[in-house]
This record gives structure tokens, sequence and C-alpha cells, in this order.
């Protein structure tokens, strides 16, 4: 530099400021599996972005301790502790926006939101539901679907909307059902998939290909159809290794 302080500004010299991480925000309520895949797709430079914050209504949830191990703010806001589902939500964006989050992500987070909350983060929340919705919406999926004799079952990755599990999706893997399949073996096999396709989701949204477009979701600008893309039982099943594991 001259004493002037002066310097010539060349093409060369030009170093851009580097582009901030997107952030991201995840809600939980339990174990966190499906945080532990996010967390490690961040540590492998997979995610698109960075867990700022996770917080659980449920203060003894072990995601918890998953996200201080990882190193990222961990917060129990117990929902118990707040005379109404008004109040609590209220508080719960407030933790979110203190972390000025790109996106907000559900990962097992069981608590029913109130139209307010749903509202301030429209298009920029997404939710693993274990089902290939519109089937199967609510709890105890598994049990339903092999109730049903369904021959196939699996997850969705959706955006969040006012309707409960109805918001538009993103990206389904699918599971075939086995002749023996039993609840537990039916959850692994759907669980494994959640893994496998949330991290590719976010990473979608947060590289601005995935985006909520009116009432579909859309991927790299075009619409996509009511089940989103989907992740066929066999590819899934060749990513995961199952067929070698037989
Ligand atoms: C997952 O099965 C997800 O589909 C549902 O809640 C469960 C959360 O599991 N929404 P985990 O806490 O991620 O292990």
């Amino acid at each position: 530099m001259s004493e002037t302080g002066y310097q010539s500004d060349t093409l060369q010299d030009f170093t851009p400021e580097p582009t901030e991480a997107r952030r991201v925000v995840v809600l939980i309520s339990g174990s966190g599996s499906n945080l532990q895949a996010l967390i490690d797709a961040q540590e492998h430079d997979e995610l698109g972005g960075e867990i700022v914050a996770v917080v659980s209504n449920q203060p003894d949830a072990y995601g918890l301790k998953r996200a201080r191990d990882a190193g990222i703010d961990a917060v129990a806001l117990p929902h118990r502790e707040y005379e109404s589902r008004e109040a609590f939500d209220g508080a719960l964006i407030k933790v979110i926006e203190r972390h000025e989050p790109d996106l907000v992500v559900l990962a097992g987070f069981m608590r029913i939101l109130t139209p307010r909350f749903v509202q301030r983060f429209l298009g920029r929340m997404l939710n693993i539901h274990p089902s290939l919705l519109p089937a199967y919406q609510g709890l105890h999926t598994h049990a339903r679907a092999l109730a049903d004799g369904v021959a196939s079952h699996g997850c969705s990755v959706h955006f969040v909307t006012e309707e409960l599990d109805g918001g538009p999706v993103a990206l389904q893997a699918e599971v075939a059902i086995a002749p023996d399949e039993t609840e537990d073996s039916l959850k692994a096999k759907v669980q494994a998939r959640e893994h496998l396709i949330f991290p590719i989701a976010v990473r979608w949204f947060l590289e601005g290909r995935l985006k909520l477009a009116g009432d579909a979701a859309s991927m790299d600008g075009t619409p996509l159809p009511s089940s989103g893309m989907r992740l066929s039982h066999a590819d899934a099943a060749e990513e995961l290794d199952e067929d070698a594991e037989e």
C-alpha cells in the first residue's frame, strides 16, 4: 500500500467478501436421529449451510445432547411452562428469530403449530413425516400402513403450511413392505430413508433450488407433482446397502 493510503484496485487484487453460510434452526422433541443426519451432513460439507441452533420443547430430549456434542447452541423451551399454545409459539418465534435463520427444520418436533407461527416462517420451514404423503397424515403411520396391507410406505419432506402434514411435498423415499414386515422393521427402514433424504432436501433449499411456489414445491423453477420427487425403493435400498445386509 502507498503511504497516502491509496491502493489501486485491479480485478486481480479484488477479493470478494465470502458469502455468509445459510443459517438453519432445527426444532426437535426427542431422540434427534434426523438432527444427527443433518449434523453429519454439515460435518461433511454436504448441508449447504450451518445449523446455528437446536430448540426442543422437551428439556430432556436426547437430541439436545447431540447438538451440544456438535458444538451447536442447544435450547430447551418447555411448552409446559406456557399457559397457552399461542404463548409458547410466541416465545418460540422469539428464540428462533434471535438466530436469524434462512430455514427452520422440524425434525421430529411433536407440536401442533399455531397459524401465526406457520405464517411467520411460511416458505422457509420443512418437516419430515414418516409416510408417503398425502397417505397417513398424523401419528402411528407404520402400524396403519401395515394394518391396511399396502404394498409400499415411506417418508416425505414437505413445506409446512397450516394444514397438519398437508403442505406441498418436496421429496419422498419409498419402502416396499416385505411379507414378514413388522412395525419395528418397517420403522427402521423408513428412518434410514429419512436420514438419507432430509439432508438432501435441506441442501436443495439452502442452494435456492427448492422453493415453495404457491400451492406446490418447485425444483429449479419447475413445479413438482403433489408427491414431490420420489426415490424408489430400489434406489433407496441401493444407497443404503440394504440388499447387501439380507
Ligand atoms: C421421525 O420418524 C419423523 O418422521 C417424525 O418424528 C420422528 C423423529 O425421530 N416426524 P428423530 O427424533 O429424528 O429420531
